[in-house]
């Protein structure tokens, strides 16, 4: 077991490289048993749910090469169509290798998948618009069995732009006969970055970042080297934590359109930002007005992946702050960590009320997920005294280097064991 020891109140300057996105990079994993020919994925990030995605495809019988920060995974001798139970339990984006498995072997088998603790995270969307496609889906036993003989091209209306589901059709779709439509397809960046990938690989994929995307089904799918695009939610972290703790940061590898909806939250709150290509920078006094209320909503919308983050920001700023969740029901544990911090907020289901505090504190306090341990180290570096923050694991699934790339910007961060 390990912790972070911040000793908080440090301003922060400097520039910070961005990692590959999460969320880019799982998909396209995900996608390269589409090819049996060598798919290279450069800029491969540092995080557990990226080698636990490669576990994921040694399992099927994929060859995985590391050369620097690429990953070379050849899947000429995949054989299996069966993923074991303990590893999806630890990364629920094995949910996506449901479409890629059956376009690759006609059938899969997978245990109902796990992932950040954040509320039920269903599937039935997923499962609805692979049925569309021709494929039989049994459930039993917490597994769900799927087989289709032939896939066939149909038009998959959403519910809810679901970004899995919308992923995982697209690969279902990929090689299926004549053409897919998805109605209603969840719209981020990260779908672009999934149809150039496959674009890439010979297929026929448009309007992804629209609310339609086509697929016309190809025979065939090429190897590939590609570089994904970078982690929009890592950038947004760091501009928080700048925006909090006061300074001037940049960082690089993220366009401003692709976190446009924060940054127009944190120019609210009083940061000057300027943007230029992939380069974002921010100054700020550190002295923050509150924005009265944001809400989390599918892409262009705020981002759920940023919420808690935002939230530790709202803590400190000046006024009160209304916070909708409206993604996912139980997004708001890390709330009652900050409080042991002397942060003021009330939670009430999906909402939450921030009353803006003149000073944190430092506290141990234990990450409960993913972002909402980032947002325990955004006030633990904005508190005053020590922070130790506990259970780096949650962190560690998303965070490449979180700790090095903090320190280079100035703050007082350090891993230690327990
Ligand atoms: C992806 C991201 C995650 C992000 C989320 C929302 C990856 C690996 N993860 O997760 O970081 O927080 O998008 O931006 O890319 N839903 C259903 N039925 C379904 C599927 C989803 O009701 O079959 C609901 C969910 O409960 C949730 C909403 O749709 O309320 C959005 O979920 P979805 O877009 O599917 O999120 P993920 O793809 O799981």
């Amino acid at each position: 077991m390990e912790k972070f020891i911040i000793d908080g109140g440090e301003k922060l300057y400097g520039s910070v490289e961005i990692q590959s996105a999460k969320n880019a990079v799982l998909p396209l994993l995900a996608a390269s048993v589409l090819t049996d020919e060598q798919v290279i994925i450069r800029a491969i990030p540092r995080i557990s749910d990226v080698e636990n995605m490669l576990r994921i495809l040694c399992e099927l019988g994929c060859e995985i090469a590391r050369e620097g920060d690429a990953a070379i995974i050849d899947s000429k001798n995949a054989v299996s169509h069966e993923i074991p139970a303990v590893l999806t339990k630890e990364i629920r984006s094995s949910i996506f290798m449901l479409g890629s498995i059956l376009t690759r072997f006609h059938r899969a088998k997978i245990s109902y998948p796990g992932g950040c603790d954040i509320g039920l995270r269903p599937i039935d969307l997923h499962l609805s618009g692979l049925k569309k496609l021709g494929v039989e889906i049994v459930e039993e036993n917490g597994y769900i069995e799927c087989s289709a003989e032939k896939l066939s091209g149909a038009e998959v209306v959403l519910d809810f732009p679901s970004v899995g589901a919308t992923e995982n059709i697209i690969l279902a779709a990929v090689k299926a006969r004549g053409r897919t439509v998805i109605r209603n397809a969840a719209k981020e960046p990260e779908i672009v970055d999934l149809q150039n990938f496959l674009n890439a690989m010979g297929a026929k994929v448009y309007g992804a970042g629209s609310a339609n995307v086509v697929i016309d089904g190809v025979e065939r799918l090429h190897g590939v080297e590609y570089v994904p695009m970078g982690d929009r939610i890592e950038a947004g972290t760091f501009l928080i934590a700048a925006a909090a703790c006061g300074g001037e940061i940049e960082t690089q590898g993220v366009l401003e359109e692709n976190i446009a909806a924060l940054l127009h939250k944190l120019r609210e709150n009083g940061c000057k930002i300027y943007a230029k290509n992939d380069k974002i920078v921010l100054q700020s006094d550190g002295r923050l007005k509150s924005v009265p209320i944001f809400e989390t909503s599918p892409f262009p919308g705020f981002p759920t992946d940023m919420q808690a983050q935002y939230s530790a920001l709202s803590c400190v700023a000046r006024g009160t702050t209304l916070v909708i969740e409206n993604l996912f029901e139980t997004r708001f544990k890390y709330a009652g960590e900050l409080k042991r911090m002397g942060a003021d907020i009330l939670v009430h289901g999906k909402t939450a009320i921030i009353r803006g505090v003149e000073r944190l504190h430092g506290a141990s306090v234990t990450a409960c997920d993913l972002r909402g341990g980032a947002a325990l180290v955004v006030a633990g570096l904005v508190a005053d005294g020590q922070t130790a923050v506990l259970d780096l694991s949650h962190i560690d699934r998303g965070y490449g280097d979180f700790e090095s790339k903090l320190r280079l910007l100035g703050a007082k961060i350090r891993r230690v064991k327990i």
